[in-house]
């Protein structure tokens, strides 16, 4: 297939860019480039063509030709949606539904979305049900709205040409050459890494949902090529039955997996809320998904990456693995303006 990859140029889209050329597909990048700068290893094959493009500039002819678009860039987490919740709104509700009128438009089949398991918010704590595609949505940041508000403005552009599906992605974790340390798997990893210690001051009880951005990837490619009639405007949550993790549990195998690892975990209560999913449907209706990574593979992945390129504190901090710094270093120095535009 003809693939038009958004966003390809990020933590997860490095990934997924390159598992789509091996998968036989021809496949081309847009994206602004925040990050570009946030490389931590060199673990590609081989590359898509990449354009630096603003989806909010998106032009109708540069949608021609594809047969799908994988749509990843966005404001990427919630402290960088805050920094500015308007211009959240502008990139991730706005410029994505016209995005995807474009792509229909253009007579592009597939739409796939990279929504997030967000989208339930704090709702989920308040019972011990598991969230389901059929819960309600209560997402709180501007980052979370916007994915429910596109979903919501994408459902009735589907017909028999036009087929948007939606991925709820749990968190992510895994290595990338275009490395997020501000994930909580991949910072405690880090951490645990430099200072052989962990220390977490509460309990570790809530849940937290963990999805490896190579499971998410192939989720990706499978609603990509799926038969439309079986995924056309349906919701997605990416992870598996093992994607629920305690925080404590994550503490303990991170102790496991990196050697000399003291872990110490509090009795304090603290977070009393718990965000658990429910990932059955993605497992029986989605054709061919199925997780291939839980936490303990990807830590020892991450593991062996820091081993291989000395991995040391000024790497963990660095502006260019954290989205909040490396968006805030680029207003404050005057490299994007305050609309997030490249200046000249
Ligand atoms: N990483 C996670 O835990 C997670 C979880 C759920 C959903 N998601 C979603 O997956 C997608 C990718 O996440 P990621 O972790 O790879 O984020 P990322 O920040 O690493 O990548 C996002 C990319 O989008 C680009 N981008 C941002 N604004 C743009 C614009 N206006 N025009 C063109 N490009 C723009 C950035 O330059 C960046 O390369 C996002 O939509 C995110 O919301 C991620």
């Amino acid at each position: 297939m003809k693939v038009l990859l958004t966003g390809g140029e990020g933590y997860i889209g490095t990934v997924l860019g390159p598992l789509l050329l091996e998968g036989g597909h021809e496949v081309h990048v847009y994206d602004t480039g925040f990050h570009r700068v946030g490389w931590l290893y060199d673990g590609v094959t081989a590359a898509p063509q990449w354009s630096r493009l603003d989806t909010r500039l998106t032009e109708p002819r540069q949608l021609g030709g594809y047969d799908a678009v994988i749509h990843l860039a966005d404001l990427s987490n919630d402290p960088v949606g805050e920094l500015n919740p308007e211009l959240t709104y502008e990139i991730n509700h706005e410029a994505t539904v016209r995005l995807a009128g474009l792509a229909k438009a253009a007579g592009v089949e597939r739409f796939v979305y990279a929504s997030s398991c967000s989208v339930y918010g704090a709702s989920a704590g308040e019972s011990e049900e598991l969230s389901s595609e059929e819960s309600p949505t209560a997402p709180i940041t501007a980052y979370a709205k916007c994915k429910v508000r596109v979903e919501n403005d994408l459902r009735p552009m589907a017909d028999s040409s036009f087929t948007p599906v939606f991925l709820r992605n749990a968190t992510a974790f895994g290595a990338s050459p275009r490395m997020r340390f501000d994930l909580v798997v991949n910072e405690l990893t880090a951490m645990a890494y430099l200072d052989r210690k962990l220390v977490l001051e509460s309990d570790g009880t809530p849940w937290r949902p963990f999805v490896h951005i190579r499971d998410i990837s192939k989720a990706a490619m499978c609603a990509m090529t799926a038969p439309a009639e079986a995924v056309r405007a349906e919701a997605f949550n990416v992870g598996d039955s093992r994607a629920n993790y305690q925080v404590r549990d994550i503490c303990r195998i991170i102790g496991e997996e990196i050697p000399g690892c003291e872990v110490i975990i509090g009795e304090q209560g603290g977070d009393t809320r718990n965000y658990r999913v429910d990932f059955t449907k993605i497992n029986t209706q989605l054709p061919g998904f199925s997780c291939d990574w839980d936490v303990r593979k990807g830590v020892a992945e991450l593991r062996e990456i820091f081993d291989r390129i000395e991995f040391d504190s000024s790497i963990l901090n660095s502006r260019r693995h954290r989205r909040l710094k490396q968006i805030q270093y680029l207003v404050d120095t005057g490299q994007i303006d305050e609309q997030f535009f490249w200046k000249v």
